[in-house]
């Protein structure tokens, strides 16, 4: 079985973060978001993935270059974003037979191998995972009926309504791509679907009470990683905190539970650290206090400063004593008082 993995979005919501590092290589616990989400199809049986991104791409070349093991990778150009059904298309050029599609930002443990049984039992030509959500606000409802087949693509309801939405992550038969416009960019959920159901297509959708969640957002990104320290994820399994053996932590600073802290990073005498993350290479200097926020690699926040619900990315510089609110600092800048 082969897999296509979209891994070219500009990740505006985690900006500034996605400035120098696309979404799925921005590390989750101990190591780039998108080993993880090979790893996981490897653990299914998938040997081959497809991945393509006109964004950052060379950021990639080194991620390709450290990688392991299964699943192989083929590396596709995309010259300009084709959008979720456009970069679908392009890569399944490539591609006979039934395939996975997933997107690159979602931490889930689903079944990957029983999704594909039931395509198959279904006779689908796209089988679409379902996920309930509280709120389904961000997202847009997905309807199916009795028999699972899907109804509908709801737009995003203005109310905090509970429901069921789509988890990015198909099974497709090579035929329900086979029309997309090469000439534009192209969703797969706003456009290809629709046009697919409309046309009366088997489109299917599975609901799975698998653990998921989409990456996106800072909020997102934190709590996909207190829940791998939880050990709520399955096929994952963390100390918390998660302290990387090459940081230097200073024995009188704190560090709440759910905190990591990557390689080479640095945390001063008496600094407290909870609910957040510190890539490599980040610094904490002495007495700074830091809650709910994510230090990008190399980026160093001064002595006694306090950040409540920040983002600071790479090579970000927080000068001593700042205190702060939800601050966004874009990488190499730096935040006076
Ligand atoms: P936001 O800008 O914050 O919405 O994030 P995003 O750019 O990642 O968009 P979104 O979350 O809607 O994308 C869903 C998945 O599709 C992600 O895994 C993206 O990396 C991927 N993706 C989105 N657009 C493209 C594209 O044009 N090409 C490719 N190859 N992947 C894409």
């Amino acid at each position: 079985m082969r897999a296509v993995v979209l891994v070219g979005g500009e990740g505006t919501r985690l900006r500034p973060l996605t400035e120098t590092i696309p979404k799925p290589l921005i590390p989750l616990v101990d190591r780039p978001f998108l080993h993880h989400v090979l790893d996981h199809l490897a653990r299914h049986g998938v040997h081959e993935v497809l991945l393509s991104s006109s964004y950052l791409e060379s950021a990639f070349g080194a991620f390709l270059s450290d990688r392991r093991g299964d699943p192989a990778i083929t590396w596709i150009t995309e010259a300009s974003p084709l959008g979720t059904g456009g970069a679908i298309a392009n890569a399944a050029q490539h591609l006979e037979e039934t395939f996975l599609v997933l997107n690159g930002d979602i931490l889930t443990d689903l079944d990957l191998s029983g999704l594909v049984a039931q395509h198959r039992r279904n006779a689908a030509v796209a089988t679409i995972t379902l996920t309930p959500v509280a709120d389904a606000r961000p997202y847009g409802l997905v309807t199916v009926d009795e028999a699972g087949r899907v109804g509908e693509f709801r737009e995003k309801p203005p109310e905090p309504v509970p429901g069921e939405i789509n988890a990015g992550t198909y099974v497709l038969e090579p035929e329900a791509i086979r029309d997309v416009p090469s000439n534009r960019p192209v969703s797969i959920e706003r456009e290809v679907f629709p046009s697919l159901i409309s046309s009366g297509a088997p489109v299917f959708g599975v609901v799975s009470a698998a653990y998921w969640m989409d990456l996106g957002t800072p909020q997102k990104y934190l709590q996909a990683t207190f829940d791998a320290l939880e050990g709520r994820v399955g096929g994952l399994s963390y100390a918390a905190p998660h302290v990387d053996p090459t940081a230097r932590v200073s024995v009188r600073a704190h560090l709440g539970r759910w905190v990591v802290v990557g390689p080479e990073a640095r945390i001063g005498e008496g600094a407290v650290v909870e609910d957040s993350v510190i890539l490599r290479g980040g610094q904490v200097g002495p007495e700074a206090k830091i809650r709910q926020s994510i230090v990008g690699p190399a980026a160093s926040v001064g002595g006694g400063a306090s950040l409540d619900g920040a983002i600071l990315a790479e090579g970000a510089i927080v000068l001593a004593g700042v205190r702060s609110l939800g601050a966004r600092v874009g990488a190499g800048q730096t935040l006076e008082a």
